[in-house]
């Protein structure tokens, strides 16, 4: 009359009653939740198979996709409670290869209007150190370039592939690329003040984006060796803009409506892009694995 161990899972906490649950179901084949020694990831992950319109070239061979909502299945993680070690290690265990991140930002250039899309190439950490940021500690010491946070092979093949006349759908929407993106702790906005300082940084391409998710996100992912790329879509004019009274929840949610409309655009035009060249995905992770091999020590 042993009693029945509880399952790591039980206290599912993708499954507090914080909000109702939500009216879709990701996918038809949720993966069950992956347990990683940095925790449970923030949702569980949904693997979807895509076949690409058959060509001489791809041979129509489906590619396989992951889909992790990386602030909860009910947005239940503010940014600064996202369990991004947990997110990584899972991805990297069920043998994910690249990584595309969609993110809301702000802008901070006149030029990139709300509902624009940015592909993003560079990156300013503002966070405040308290989100951990490392696989790397407990005597495991390891150090890896973040000269170039994002894979530039794949961020090509976004930008290509989004950027398309007719796939992102908007009056006078733009597609920018190589933006520089500042991360912020969260979950406050910015101050007028700040916003007019993260302007003014003197750094090339200046800044022109502001989210609350691309750090520790980008570091994680290079540390694993798996290539990330971010698709930034632009929601407000944070608050620098002299039109604007400040940024509100009600003016980012309003665009984030018409940009989950693109975003779904955009993922099916870039995995159309990527299965032209099956072997890509293969090709990035060897690149960085060869390359973060040599600087990593300490393994
Ligand atoms: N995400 C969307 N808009 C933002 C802003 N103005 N600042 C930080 N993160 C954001």
């Amino acid at each position: 009359d042993k009693k029945p161990r509880p399952s790591p899972h039980s206290h599912n906490r993708w499954h507090r009653p914080l909000r109702p649950p939500p009216p879709t179901i990701y996918s038809p084949r949720p993966h069950p939740p992956t347990l990683t020694p940095w925790g449970l990831p923030s949702s569980p992950i949904a693997i979807l198979s895509y076949t690409p319109p058959s060509t001489a070239a791809n041979s129509a061979k489906p590619t396989v996709v992951a889909f992790l909502a990386r602030h909860g299945l009910h947005h239940q993680y503010a940014p600064h409670e996202i369990p991004n070690r947990a997110n990584v290690a899972a991805l990297k265990k069920l043998g994910v290869k690249s990584v595309v991140g969609f993110s809301a930002v702000g802008s901070l250039r006149e030029e990139v209007k709300p509902r624009d899309f940015c592909v993003a190439g560079g990156v300013v950490d503002w966070t405040k150190g308290v989100r951990p940021w490392t696989f790397f500690e407990g005597g495991m010491v390891g150090h890896v370039s973040m000269a170039d946070p994002f894979d530039g092979q794949l961020s090509d093949a976004i930008y290509k592939a989004i950027s398309r006349p007719g796939v992102l759908e908007g009056e006078n929407l733009k597609v920018h690329n190589g933006n520089t993106v500042i991360c912020i702790e969260g979950p406050q906005f910015s101050t007028r003040n700040e916003s007019l300082m993260y302007r003014s940084f003197a750094t090339e391409p200046p800044i022109s984006c502001i989210n609350m998710s691309a750090v520790p996100e980008c570091k994680l992912f290079r540390e694993a060796e798996i290539a990330y790329a971010s698709i930034l879509m632009s929601t407000d004019y944070d608050s620098w803009h002299s039109t604007n009274e400040g940024v509100s929840v009600e003016m980012v949610m309003g665009h984030m409506v018409a940009n989950g409309e693109n975003a779904k655009r955009a993922v099916a035009a870039v995995l159309e892009e990527l299965s032209k060249d099956e072997e890509r995905q293969v090709v990035q992770a060897q690149r960085w694995y060869k390359k973060s091999r040599g600087g990593v020590m300490g393994l």
